[in-house]
């Protein structure tokens, strides 16, 4: 069976994006709409709120009833609702980011997170296959690699437990996606590990928007410095990192967006090195180019800027975007933390033709304009 991509321009391609409704899901919707991509959004709305699709329509200028942007409500475990969504939409590939993704939540609620995230997958690949479709990019996370043996972080470096259930799933889902593919050469699977996404779509108009209070860094210094919460809780001092507080490899959201939609180029084989071959040692799994020139295997890509930043160079950035001084006081180190981590960048350059474009101050700038502007998010909006 011919890969669905082959051949096709974005506006003859459907995606389905799970999770579109949420913070990197919106934005990697925005990127692939301006693109003229069709996009079919399944998310059952657990952890975002639908203004979010009248803010993509407002940023991409599509009319209510334009079909480019189709939304299903529906949970990934719902086999009848993802049956009709296949019938109805001519479905070319998946971006699939629906996922609980709380991590101290995980650790409480293990089987909610194991049911939703991996069995959820499961029903979502089963379908999928049924339907003929074979072409995923999956949301992982650098979370996978555990507590680095070295920085900065290849793809080839091993993976090591998760100290979470969260990151198990996403680790399990990574074998999961490999095995299917050496089960079957037909799917193509693109395995995307983020560091660490924040800022927010430019416009101001879409950004995270948590649920309660924050457990990240980012969306608390924002409502620190909008006023909500008192002072940022600084985890740890003591760390062996220039000023001894976490290092972390920050990196725009929009950035990260335009990450996937240079996945689907390298599905399609637009990119990359000629014969699909990977770099020495990889842990991507790559056959050579399939005989209708679309790539075939695993692609296994970090997605970071490759630049470490501590969380008092964060704080100090989010002042200089917000114009006002930040309170922090230091506590205790959090459980599960690692020192530091951050990308090598090599691979998803020369093979996605992808690298991140913003630095830490426009994502602090980008991040605080929707803050500022959407104090509570998308409520009452
Ligand atoms: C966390 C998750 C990771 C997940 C990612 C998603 C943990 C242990 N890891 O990454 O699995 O993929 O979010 O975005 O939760 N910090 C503070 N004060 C705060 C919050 C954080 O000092 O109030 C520090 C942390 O110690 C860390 C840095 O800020 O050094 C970044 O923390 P965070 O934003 O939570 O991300 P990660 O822990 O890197």
């Amino acid at each position: 069976m011919a890969n669905r991509l082959l051949g096709k321009q974005a506006q003859d391609t459907t995606v389905l994006v799970t999770g579109g409704a949420g913070f990197i899901g919106s934005h990697t919707v925005v990127e692939l709409l301006q693109r003229g991509y069709n996009v079919v959004v399944l998310d059952d709305l657990s952890n975002a709120n639908p203004v979010v699709f009248d803010r993509i329509r407002q940023i991409t200028g599509l009319a209510a009833d334009d079909p480019q942007l189709a939304f299903v409500e529906a949970s990934i475990l719902d086999r009848a609702a993802l049956e009709r969504t296949f019938s109805t939409f001519p479905i070319d590939v998946i971006i699939h980011f629906a996922g609980f993704k709380a991590v101290g939540e995980s650790v409480e609620k293990p089987l909610e997170y194991y049911w939703n995230n991996v069995a959820g997958t499961l029903v979502l690949l089963d379908v999928a296959r049924q339907h003929g479709v074979k072409n995923i990019v999956f949301s992982s996370s650098a979370t996978v690699y555990g507590e680095p043996d070295s920085v900065p972080l290849t793809e080839a470096a091993p993976k090591h437990n998760a100290t979470n259930p969260y990151g198990q799933t996403k680790s399990m889902l990574e074998q999961i996606l490999t095995d299917t593919y050496i089960g079957d050469d037909e799917w193509n699977v693109v395995l995307l590990r983020y560091f660490n996404p924040i800022g927010a779509h430019d416009s101001g108009l879409i950004g995270e928007d948590p649920k309660g209070i924050p457990n990240n860094l980012l969306p608390y210094v924002a409502q620190v410095a909008v006023g909500k919460l008192e002072r940022v809780g600084v985890f740890g001092d003591d760390y062996p990192t220039p000023d001894g507080t976490g290092v972390r490899d920050y990196v725009h959201v929009v950035d990260l967006a335009r990450g996937h939609v240079a996945a689907l180029g390298w599905m399609a084989g637009a990119s990359g090195t000629p014969d699909g071959g990977v770099v020495a040692g990889d842990a991507s799994i790559s056959g050579p180019a399939a005989a209708d020139g679309t790539r075939r295997g695993v692609g296994i890509f970090n997605l970071g800027t490759g630049n470490g930043s501590s969380v008092i160079d964060v704080i100090h950035a989010f002042e200089r975007a917000c114009g006002q001084s930040i309170p922090y006081e230091v506590k205790p180190r959090r459980a599960g933390d690692i020192a530091e981590n951050y990308a090598a960048v090599d691979k998803a350059r020369e093979q996605l033709g992808w690298q991140a474009a913003y630095d830490l101050d426009r994502m602090c700038e980008d991040g605080w304009r929707w803050q500022s502007n959407n104090p509570n998010g998308f409520e009452g909006a």
